[in-house]
């Protein structure tokens, strides 16, 4: 069966990870990520056989997402162009180990520019620690300004505020409070009631910016 990757593998191939501030020990990337049966790429449509949203749910809630639900969003997402979902696969197993997305926001400011927004970094419990998180949040990093984003955010824990520190990102004083109003359904919360949560305790959403150079 042919498999559709969500966008240009080739551009991966591209990245110049000596831009990167983060120390990888040993020096690795996208194209040559240390270990042979290791490949960064672009999600592909045959990823729901590979445990893609296994590994999604050692971040987050998926649900009982189908087969048919799980191609119905990669399409969606091909087709708008803005969606690049990177993942690492372990070849010997067939397996997806890591991910990260990087997601497109098209601005009318700054003469209808491009910003980046990281989103859902994962790397499945037994690989970490052992740079592959890094590895996937640099390659959609370096992506986003091989696009031509002017800059990239993220939302994380306080306990992550050092990782992606190391990878260039900066919490900026001031303007860094993430703010969220969510629509789905809490037990203690009423319908159509409303809950605006500034998270300021210790476990804590920090909104973090990566600055790319003009
Ligand atoms: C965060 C995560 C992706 C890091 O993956 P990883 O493969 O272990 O990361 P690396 O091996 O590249 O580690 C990079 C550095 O971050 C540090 N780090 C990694 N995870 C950390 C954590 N949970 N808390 C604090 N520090 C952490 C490591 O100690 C390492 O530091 P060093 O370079 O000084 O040794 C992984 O822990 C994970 O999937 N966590 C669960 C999901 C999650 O929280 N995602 C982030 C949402 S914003």
């Amino acid at each position: 069966m042919e498999e559709t990757y969500l966008y240009d593998p080739n551009v991966l191939l591209k990245l110049d990870f000596h831009r990167s501030p983060a120390k990888f020990q040993p020096f690795i990337s996208a194209a040559s990520p240390g270990e042979t049966w290791l490949k960064v790429r672009p999600l592909k449509d045959t990823d729901f056989d590979r445990g893609f949203l296994q590994l999604l749910s050692q971040l987050t809630t998926v649900g009982n997402v189908s087969r048919t639900q799980f191609l119905t969003r990669f399409s969606q997402m091909k087709a708008s162009g803005d969606y690049f979902v990177t993942v690492i696969e372990d070849t010997r197993k067939n397996e997806i180990i890591g991910a990260a997305s990087l997601v497109i926001e098209r601005k009318f400011i700054h003469n209808c520019s491009v910003r980046g927004r990281l989103e859902d970094v994962v790397v499945n419990d037994t690989y970490r620690g052992k740079q592959l998180g890094k590895l996937i949040v640099v390659t959609v990093s370096l992506l986003a300004e091989h696009l031509g984003c002017y800059k990239m955010s993220l939302d994380c824990k306080d306990k992550l505020i050092k990782f992606y520190k190391s990878l260039g990102y900066v919490l900026l004083p001031g303007n860094s409070n993430s703010m969220t109003i969510r629509y789905d359904e809490t037990p203690n919360l009423k319908r159509n009631t409303t809950a605006l949560g500034v998270n300021t305790g210790g476990d804590a959403c920090q909104t973090v910016s990566l600055h790319l150079p003009s």
